[in-house]
């Protein structure tokens, strides 16, 4: 197991690890969802759900990770053999498998949107942003090409390694990720509307709130901090064991939560208060028809999307290595063809991802990209991070679990913590996940 590779540094882990959570969800999609529950409000709530719910599975998936020196599937067969377990790791490479078939999609658009900022061909101000989008979401050539190149970004970026590809991709991306935001907000907070579009965003109405919201933010802080399918085991399992995985843990929901609020920062005060319509195309038109309306707006469209295409990259660059780490583990293969031959199936399966925005008359009626989010990015997801709970509570031991934890970490022992730590791993978390999942199946709702 030697050669599986480690981190270089534990801000080599922080940074890699926090690249895996910030990406598309934390600009793309927390601001939309956002928009549509009542701003302020929902912010709250959300902050509530990562730091109750999300937080102790962080802790639950980089403890299994580490102990066991293994990718998920692994992991559940070394730490439980002879046991089931390991499905809820096979389930996570599958998970792996569907959700960055449908995120590269995504992803794509913004290197779409970069090329076409440069051009000239997106903030003119005779331009429409909605037909734009709409006939760039149709041409199934372009959605396949783009595609396919951002696959193979982030193939290169796997095939580099765990130090040398993607920490290094991480330790020069994220904090170019976080000056550029700094800069934007910086700038939106001059434009006419900014104090209104904050007070949308800050002052909470508890008015919109009901049992809905809850459940999004909820489903919403799962796919923010990549848990549920095993990306923080894998990165987990990199760790050297003096590790203290608490603080690691908390530097990682910090990281990906202030980047969340941060977006905010950005879109709310540039859409000048409550969005019009805050769905997918929040980012993508509406942001665009006010980049076109505003002084410099075309250079800083092409500033906000290469931003987002560096958060989509570190993003999409974990979800790979959960697959590729499976492969060199569990079937014996180099990392070079593992990431490659991955990728290139990876690619495949996202053709009718890429062909459900207009371009298929049959993948656009099922609604193809939402059906995989729903079933991956909601589903795989909740029910991952539902099942690692159990098994750290009736499978491995707390005991063990404790036991591991403890190296390195000084909290571990001290009776406040452990307490806090077990009742959120034995009844908070699996019971609000419970509920989620309860409800995402009973509604069929899309959460986000
Ligand atoms: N956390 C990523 C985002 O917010 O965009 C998405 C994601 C990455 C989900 C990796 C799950 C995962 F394993």
């Amino acid at each position: 197991m030697n050669n599986r590779g480690e981190w270089s540094s534990k801000l080599g882990f922080i940074l890699a690890a926090s690249g895996s959570a910030i990406g598309l969800g934390n600009i793309w999609r927390f601001p939309y969802i956002t928009g549509s529950n009542g701003g302020g409000a929902f912010v709250l709530i959300y902050l509530l759900c990562v730091f109750i719910v999300a937080f102790p599975v962080m802790i639950v998936e980089l403890t299994i990770g580490r102990k066991a020196k293994r990718n998920p599937v692994g992991a559940f067969k070394a730490i439980a053999p002879n046991s089931k377990w390991w499905i809820i790791g096979a389930m996570g490479v599958m998970a792996g498998f569907g959700i960055l078939s449908y995120y590269s999609v995504v992803a794509g658009w913004t290197i779409a949107y970069i090329v076409k900022g440069v051009t000239g061909g997106l903030t003119a101000s005779h331009l429409d942003p909605a037909a734009i989008f709409n006939s760039f979401a149709s041409n199934g050539f372009l959605q396949i090409f783009y595609l396919f190149l951002f696959s193979a970004l982030t193939v290169f970026v796997v095939i580099g390694g765990v130090k040398n590809g993607i920490e290094k991709a991480a330790k020069i991306l994220l904090p170019l990720l976080f000056v550029l935001m700094l800069l934007l907000i910086g700038y939106v907070l001059t434009l006419p509307g900014a104090m209104d579009g904050l007070k949308f965003y800050l002052v909470p109405d508890f008015s919109k709130v009901n049992s809905h919201t809850i459940l999004m933010a909820m489903g919403q802080a799962f796919f923010s901090l990549s848990l549920g399918m095993g990306a923080m085991i894998t990165y987990g399992s990199y760790l050297p064991d003096d590790d203290d995985l608490f603080s690691s843990a908390l530097y990682v929901t910090f990281f990906d939560t202030l980047i969340a609020i941060l977006a905010g920062f950005i879109i709310f005060p540039a859409l000048g208060g409550a969005p019009t319509k805050a769905g997918p195309s929040l980012v993508f038109v509406v942001l665009v028809d006010v980049f076109r309306k505003i002084p410099f707006g075309g250079v800083i469209a092409v500033v906000f999307f290469v931003l987002m295409a560096i958060a989509a990259l570190t993003s999409t660059v974990s979800l790979l290595e959960v697959v590729t780490s499976y492969l060199i583990d569990e079937k014996g293969i180099s990392r070079k063809k593992a990431a490659i031959g991955a990728g290139i199936v990876i690619a495949l399966l996202g053709i009718p991802s890429a062909l459900s925005l207009g371009a298929n008359k049959f993948f656009t009626k099922i609604g193809f990209l939402d059906k995989m989010d729903f079933v991956f990015g909601n589903i795989f997801l909740t029910f991952g991070g539902l099942m690692m709970c159990l098994f750290v509570a009736y499978k491995w031991g707390l005991e063990c679990f404790f036991e591991h934890l403890s190296e390195g970490c000084d909290h571990v022992g001290k009776p406040h913590f452990n307490r806090w730590l077990q009742i959120a791993i034995y009844f908070i978390c699996p019971l609000a996940i419970a509920i989620l999942l309860l409800y995402i199946l009973l509604t069929g709702e899309t959460l986000g």
